[in-house]
């Protein structure tokens, strides 16, 4: 008696002997026939492999069944595997079984039909099957889980906060009310405040949440929700902070790199783990070099967006700019005693114009001080009262960051849009599906 089929996953059926009788169950991502011959590539969670069917050596039943799949059901199939050059990667499953298991309608999206950015984005539901989606996902999978081992190492507690708030972190101007039991809150910006309050019993934090931002700015950069991760540390200056960033970037690369080779190929990327310590621009530094090639731009200006490019492209490696001035940045920042103008903070700048992965600083420990700067800001001091209370409390030196997810991603993955990162994007047009 003939064993029975052993069920494998995809991926398996590549590191699996020839002639072994197995079972693999997925979608039928495409399939051709000629003259007696028929061939189906099957997809399921883990890879592609190519099943092939010939009149008269597959049992008929079968051969009908693979016949009369469409493009995209879901599928089951008994077949041994078989090494040929001719196959992708080798290998291939001559049929001996075929079920389908849940047949799909005509597939909508036809090569014209996926010439439109816009209709693929309508039924992204539909388009994430695409090798390309998978691809990205399985890397941003990655960089989250890199995230998780690398802070877990370095001895710090992952944290939640509220999305619902009442403080704007990081201005009024992309805040997202809701309505509120009829009172008016908004959606966060960022957990930044919650991690202070989290430091004086837990001293270094990370969290990784949804951000929300009413970015009216229709960029390449720019989701109304994503996925951020954030840090923060007690007793800890700037440079600590910029240190732990060049560090987690690393070690993620690494992560990629080792883990994801396969993907990565496929989205046609060659990236290499960016040596660490990182090089350091100051925003003076910048605004030279910029004006040099004629984009000039006030001192106190936040770096505008030709600028932030122009510096990216002319770098191999992650790097920070550093410095801002304290117009350009919110009002928590820390700045240099003796250049009260000046904050100790720093953007982590992806190259090859993917520009800005994080944004991180030294935050003002002192009351007085934040006390003084809110009113110097004209900002309400009542908005911001719990987050001044943790000031009256033991409050040491502290700095932190935040990394968007969606943005380390687009530039591993090398996206033109940091949309194709998120499985379901949100932009200013589109919340859907
Ligand atoms: O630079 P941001 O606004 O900094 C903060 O929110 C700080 N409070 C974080 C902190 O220090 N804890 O946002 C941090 C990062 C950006 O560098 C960028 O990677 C990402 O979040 N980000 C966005 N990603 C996608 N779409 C948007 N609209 C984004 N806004 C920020
Ligand atoms: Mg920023």
């Amino acid at each position: 008696m003939e064993s029975a089929p052993k069920r494998l996953r995809i991926k398996q059926v590549f590191s699996s002997d020839p002639g072994d009788s197995v079972e693999i169950k997925g979608w039928v991502a495409n399939k051709s026939s000629m003259g007696n011959l028929i061939f189906a590539t099957i997809r399921d969670g883990t890879g592609y492999v190519q099943v092939s069917a010939k009149k008269g050596t597959t049992p008929p039943d079968a051969m009908a069944a693979l016949d009369s799949a469409t493009k995209e059901s879901a599928v089951a199939v008994v077949g041994v595997v078989r090494n040929d050059a001719r196959a992708p990667d080798g290998r291939e499953l001559s049929v001996r079984e075929f079920r389908v298991v849940s047949a799909a309608e005509v597939w909508p999206i036809t090569k014209t039909a996926a010439a439109s950015a816009t209709y693929l984005y309508d039924v992204r539901h539909l388009s994430i099957r695409s090798r390309r989606t998978t691809a990205t996902m399985k890397i941003r999978s990655e960089v989250v889980g890199a995230t998780f081992d690398y802070f877990r190492e370095k001895g710090f507690t992952l944290i939640s906060a509220p999305s619902f708030v009442q403080a704007a972190v990081e201005g009024g101007s992309t805040l997202f009310p809701v309505e509120y039991f009829g009172k008016k809150v908004y959606l966060s910006q960022s957990a930044q405040f919650y991690e202070e309050a989290a430091l004086a019993s837990l001293e270094k934090v990370w969290i990784y949440q949804p951000a929300f931002r009413a970015e009216k700015s229709r960029t390449a950069k720019h989701l109304t929700e994503f996925w951020m991760i954030e840090a923060e540390q007690a007793f800890a200056e700037q440079s600590d902070n910029m240190k732990l960033q060049e560090n987690l970037l690393a070690f993620i690369v690494k992560r990629v790199v080792e883990n994801r080779p396969y993907e990565l190929r496929a989205l046609g990327r060659d990236i290499a783990v960016p040596p660490v310590p990182f090089e350091r621009v100051t925003y003076d530094e910048v605004r030279d070099q910029a004006a040099k090639q004629g984009v000039s731009f006030e001192w106190g200006e936040d770096i505008p967006t030709d600028a932030e490019k122009l510096m990216s492209m002319a770098h191999q490696n992650p790097f920070f700019i550093t410095d801002y001035p304290l117009s350009a940045r919110s009002f928590y920042h820390m700045t240099y005693p003796d250049r009260p103008g000046v904050t100790r903070s720093a953007d982590l700048i992806a190259p090859a114009g993917f520009g800005e992965l994080a944004t991180g600083g030294q935050r003002i420990a002192s009351y007085d001080v934040l006390m003084e700067r809110i009113r110097s800001q004209s900002l309400p001091p009542e908005a911001f009262g719990w987050y001044l209370d943790l000031r009256r409390y033991g409050m040491p030196e502290h700095a932190g960051f935040g990394m968007g997810v969606e943005r380390v991603t687009r530039w591993l993955c090398g996206l033109k849009h940091i949309r194709g990162a998120s499985l379901f994007p949100r932009t200013m047009t589109r919340v859907s599906p």
